[in-house]
């Protein structure tokens, strides 16, 4: 790994680990919002009685904790995240759900530290995109799968399909306070594209690669409720917002609430559509 991965490593890292109570306090409503994203993962994988199934860049753990209860008592779910904090936010919600077939791992994805051929299944939504290299994650994946494994991810679709993070992090583009983004780097739009994503799950040696678009909607009581879930869930905006003094701050805000005006609902709320693309792959039976 050159200097400049493990350096964006270790920033990521950071960003994370500062995230992790706000995604404990947005765990709720983020989890009732995504959820179409989870439901059309967990059936991807289509887990088993008895099968270890591993989540990968889990933070809260909910896509895998769908999961857990298919896998049955003699399933094992190993929910994990390069981030300590991020598990233990995972942790506290698996014993609220009462879960007794989880268990949990700092693990980075690039480097799983986990027996090749040890799990039958791998879910990651929203992670990849976010590593230094996602393509040594994917062999990663490949290689802790064994014969039959599923891999089932989620990254998120153009920005233009998803305003609720374009709408401030253009504003911060224009202040430099975030890069413009290079299409090559890792980052939350950096594996948009349906068809680049199925070459690089094929690349990684998986088939029977499948991807789609999955659109949904977040709701907010007000724009002040979505600056602040933005604020707290979005690390990279956060951070970005963190360089900036009192005046400019407020204005991205105020940028991105007249572009996020129009999502305006009849009680004052905001409905905000999302998009991600999903993908699934597989790895062949033994013998075929
Ligand atoms: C956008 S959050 C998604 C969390 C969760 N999967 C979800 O969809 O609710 C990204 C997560 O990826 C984790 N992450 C980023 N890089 C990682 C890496 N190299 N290995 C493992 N986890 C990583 C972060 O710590 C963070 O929890």
């Amino acid at each position: 790994m050159t200097n400049d991965a493990s350096e964006l490593d270790r920033k990521n890292r950071e960003m994370w680990r500062r995230a992790a109570a706000g995604w404990g306090k947005w765990q709720a409503p983020l989890r009732e919002a995504t959820s179409p994203v989870s439901r059309w993962m967990v059936d991807a994988i289509d887990p088993k009685p008895g099968q270890r199934v591993l989540e990968l860049a889990a933070g809260p753990g909910e896509t895998g904790f769908l999961a857990a209860p298919r896998i049955g008592p003699h399933g094992t779910l190993i929910s994990s995240d390069q981030s300590p904090e991020m598990v233990s936010v995972a942790r506290a919600r698996a014993q609220e759900l009462g879960l007794e077939n989880v268990e949990f791992e700092v693990l980075d994805g690039q480097r799983i530290e986990l027996e090749s051929a040890s799990v039958d299944a791998v879910l990651c939504r929203w992670g990849f995109m976010l590593m230094g290299d996602a393509g040594a994650a994917l062999r990663e994946t490949h290689r802790v799968l064994g014969p039959a494994g599923r891999l089932a991810l989620a990254t998120w679709d153009a920005p233009e399909k998803n305003l609720w993070a374009r709408a401030p992090a253009a504003q911060l583009i224009a202040r430099d306070a975030l890069p413009v983004p290079d299409p090559d780097a890792p980052g939350m739009f950096s594996m948009a594209d349906p068809a680049a994503l199925a070459d690089r799950l094929g690349e990684a040696g998986f088939e029977q690669i499948e991807t789609e678009r999955l659109g949904f909607s977040q709701s907010y009581a007000s724009f002040e409720q979505y600056w602040e879930a933005t604020c707290d869930l979005a690390a990279p905006i956060a951070q970005a917002l963190g360089t900036l003094d009192a005046g400019a701050a407020a204005e991205v805000r105020e940028g991105a609430r007249s572009v996020l005006d129009r999502f305006t609902t009849p009680d004052g709320g905001l409905e905000i559509p999302a998009s991600a693309v999903v993908a699934a792959g597989r790895i062949p039976a033994e013998g075929t």
